[in-house]
């Protein structure tokens, strides 16, 4: 039988991720994991949820656990709105659309824009979600050059030209602005403004995709590629790091047309993002649960980075050509080793010691880089931040 006639192209095409196999490696208990992207459990606002949750019963089952409309609860659309607008963005709620969390978001910009073959320029590294999205409906990412400060304006123009000479214009530029995963590094002002101007000149959609944006624990907030350009960018949010991920919420804002294409494609996936956890989201939100949580997530998760950035030093700051980006948020940062050592090679020996990475190769489209890793710093508590690092810094230097 050959199993592969069953099915679509786009099905056959879907190659089990190496590095989602590797992974799992990773979930052994005697394992100190950097390689994950999940939230501090302590970070979960418990009694928020329980208070939320006692409320919708009692008061609301009936719409709670019916059906709801594809675009979302009217009033959590407007609680959506009211934080976007808190960020500088004269948020409009009927532009506002709920999402079963961004990745549902990735997946139905993927959908609406992408026919097979067409291109689409994304950071070099970027996400791997990101990169999985685009690629299952036959999108083909096409990298631009990140250095400490995010997306290299030049370095897009070069992109473009070349993509638009060769006759494959990109369908859309997709970034991750704010403390970007997996480097870690955010676009300051002034190289955002440069990239709006040159998606306006040649008519270029931006996706951009900010989940970790409120988790800032130093410098200056940067203006949303949204406020800069509100005609031509699709930005997608998501409460899995901000609040918690379990409820997969996410949402998604852009101009009108926009918006009413992800619906479609929406209702064909899911109908509806489950309207209960909308709801508990919703007086979450009335009640001040988001602001009292993020203080303190921001307050834990600049402890351990911080933690993790001294540790670095001690065990690894006298190694030539070992670098690490110097994150002013977000969970991830970006580790680099010196030319002839592979990431991908010394994964197996770093799982032998008993810490683990995510190898940079995940975040190339076509894993062709091998010499950095990316380190999670919002999970593991101080010991185990200290005790990692310790390990890694022992291999990396055993290995060079
Ligand atoms: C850049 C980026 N986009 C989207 C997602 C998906 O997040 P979720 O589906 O939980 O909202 C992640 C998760 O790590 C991410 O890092």
């Amino acid at each position: 039988m050959d199993r592969a006639s069953y099915f679509s192209d786009r099905a056959n095409g879907m190659k089990r991720s190496v590095i989602r196999e590797l992974l799992k490696l990773t979930n052994k208990p005697e394992i100190i994991s950097f390689a994950g992207g999940l939230p501090a459990p302590v970070t979960f606002p418990v009694d928020y949820v329980k208070k939320a949750v006692n409320k919708v019963l009692d008061e609301e089952a009936g719409k709670a656990l019916q059906y709801g409309a594809t675009e979302g609860d009217p009033r959590l659309k407007g609680k959506l709105a009211e934080i976007m607008m808190k960020d500088g963005i004269d948020a409009d709620p009927e532009r506002v659309m709920v999402t079963t969390a961004s990745q549902q978001g990735l997946e139905l910009m993927a959908k609406v824009f992408f026919n097979p073959g067409d291109t689409c320029v994304v950071g070099l590294p970027t996400y791997l979600g990101g990169l999985q999205a685009i690629k299952s409906y036959g999108g083909v990412p096409v990298g631009v050059e990140l250095d400490e400060h995010g997306m290299i304006p030049e370095k897009l123009v070069e992109t473009l030209d070349r993509l638009e000479a060769e006759g494959r214009r990109p369908r859309l530029i997709y970034i991750i602005p704010d403390f970007q995963n997996p480097a870690g590094v955010t676009i300051p002002a002034e190289r955002r403004r440069k990239i709006v101007e040159i998606a306006r000149e040649r008519e270029y959609i931006i996706v951009e995709d900010t989940p970790y944006r409120q988790i800032r624990f130093r410098g200056e907030h940067q203006p949303t590629f949204q406020s800069l350009a509100p005609e031509r960018v699709l930005s997608l949010y998501t409460f899995s790091k901000i609040m918690l991920p379990g409820f997969r919420l996410g949402w998604a804002y852009g101009p009108d047309w926009l918006v009413d294409k992800m619906v479609m494609a929406k209702q064909s996936m899911d109908l509806c993002t489950p309207p209960f956890n909308q709801a508990i989201t919703y007086h979450m939100l009335e009640a001040g649960a988001l602001e009292a949580g993020l203080k303190e997530t921001i307050k834990l998760y600049h402890h351990r980075c911080d933690l993790m950035l001294a540790e670095l030093e001690k065990n690894l700051g006298d190694t030539p050509g070992v670098t690490w980006t110097k994150p002013e948020g977000g969970l991830f940062l970006w580790l680099t080793v010196p030319e002839g050592v592979s990431t991908d090679d010394i994964f197996e020996k770093a799982i032998e010691e008993n810490v683990a990475y995510v190898p940079g190769s995940a975040f190339f489209p076509n894993n062709d880089n091998h010499r950095s890793m990316r380190l999670n710093f919002s999970y593991c508590d101080d010991d185990k931040i200290i005790e990692g690092c310790r390990r890694l810094g022992k291999l990396i230097k055993e290995v060079l």
